[in-house]
């Protein structure tokens, strides 16, 4: 789906999450959401947020999952997912904090496998997730699963791509201080997920779009799998479309 612009889609991305909060709580019902970071979905955050303070919309009954975390991290740090959802969305809105899930960025190398699998088995546990939104890096990652990742990949620890490291490296004051490696969920996690909205803005998005709609399905393009699922939806404005 082609928007005119950024705010009119992230008020439309906005409008279907609320929905499926309000049905859900209307059967008494949790949501599931999984969540992404990045600049792409703050228009989003920032319609939920609006629609928490000026129409009612409560997430008593909402339970969220990151995608990613960089790693190591600490969450206090500015750069953290965990500094970037409290201030985009966790802060503002009535959310138990003890509903909200993010990779961890603290721990042992050696204790990420069990944290990991332990992230799935939540997930599980809980029916699986309602609705997952991402963004797109410009290496196609969804998530942080980089080139060459699996279709049936599952949260893990990544090692980041260099054009991805190059992306982030403003946020961190130099790329030599962009930790090298994340915490992800898997394509195989994202794909489970009962409804799939990947969103983009702006040219800069533009040939990656391309690439992951039109062009052939493989691990080099991680977002082309996606092309695999009956369950997806690209939400663009104009400029992110303009190649299709
Ligand atoms: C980040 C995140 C992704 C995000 C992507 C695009 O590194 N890990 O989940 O989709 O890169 O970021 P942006 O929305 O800032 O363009």
């Amino acid at each position: 789906t082609v928007y005119p612009n950024q705010k009119v889609a992230s008020v439309a991305v906005a409008k279907r999450i609320a929905d499926l909060i309000r049905s859900k709580q209307d059967r008494n019902e949790q949501a599931v959401l999984g969540l992404a970071t990045g600049v792409t979905p703050i228009g989003v955050y920032a319609e939920l947020v609006r629609l928490h303070k000026e129409e009612g919309l409560s997430f008593k009954n909402v339970i969220t999952f990151n995608l990613d975390e960089y790693y190591p991290m600490r969450p206090k740090a500015a750069q953290s997912y965990v500094t970037f959802m409290n201030e985009n969305l966790f802060d503002h809105i009535d959310i138990d904090k003890a509903n909200v899930h993010i990779p961890d960025g603290t721990l042992k190398q050696d204790d990420i496998p069990a944290f990991c699998l332990e992230y799935e088995r939540q997930i599980n546990a809980l029916g699986g997730i309602d609705l997952q939104i991402l963004g797109i890096g410009r290496t196609g990652h969804i998530g942080f699963n980089e080139p060459g990742s699996a279709p049936n990949s599952g949260t893990r620890l990544v090692t980041l791509d260099d054009l991805t490291r190059n992306d982030a490296s403003r946020d961190f004051g130099g790329k030599a201080n962009v930790p090298t490696k994340a915490i992800t969920m898997g394509i195989g996690t994202i794909f489970k997920a009962r409804e799939i909205i990947l969103m983009a803005w702006s040219g800069k998005k533009a040939p990656i779009i391309k690439k992951a709609v039109e062009g052939e399905i493989s691990g080099e393009v991680p977002a082309t799998y996606l092309q695999l699922s009956d369950h997806v939806e690209f939400i663009l404005d104009e400029d992110a479309a303009s190649e299709l």
